[in-house]
């Protein structure tokens, strides 16, 4: 990993969101910062559920479609941590896929780190944007 400025900031739970808790409150509509390039990655409100934590195994990934329609991947590095990535390919556009220990992109190739959205092997030479995500109880949310 390198210690570029998009570090990994996948978000953890450990019981400090207590499951039972309010699940879906969030009430504000948060979207996730602006992706790398510029495109928000999503506008689905804080708080929505995009998958069980259970279907996610640690050190896996996952295609997923989030509730406003856009492809994503998300990434269960740990036990207690979970990561979340736009899966549309920072060269042109298509749609990357998990594979293996990374993320593939079947167009030109690139590859890219499943944990962080950083580029393993070009052509691209932008991470995929982020979506924050974290666990409450077996769900995994928008942050
Ligand atoms: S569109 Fe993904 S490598 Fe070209």
């Amino acid at each position: 990993m390198t210690g570029h400025a998009h570090s990994r900031r996948t978000v953890l739970t450990t019981g400090a969101t207590v499951a039972g808790a309010a699940l879906g409150t969030a009430a504000l509509a948060a979207c996730s910062g602006p992706g790398t390039d510029g495109t928000p990655p999503t506008s689905v409100p804080k708080g929505t559920r995009i998958a069980r934590l259970d279907d996610l195994s640690v050190g896996s990934s996952k295609a997923v479609t989030t509730p406003d329609g856009r492809k994503a991947i998300i990434s269960r590095p740990a036990k207690d941590e979970v990561a979340m990535f736009s899966a549309v390919c920072t060269h042109q556009g298509c749609t990357v896929k998990p594979e293996g220990e990374q993320l593939h992109c079947p167009c030109h190739n690139s590859l890219f780190d499943p944990y962080t959205g950083e580029v393993r092997g070009g052509p691209a030479d932008e991470p995929l944007p982020r979506i924050d995500v974290e666990v409450r109880g077996n769900d995994i949310v928008t942050a």
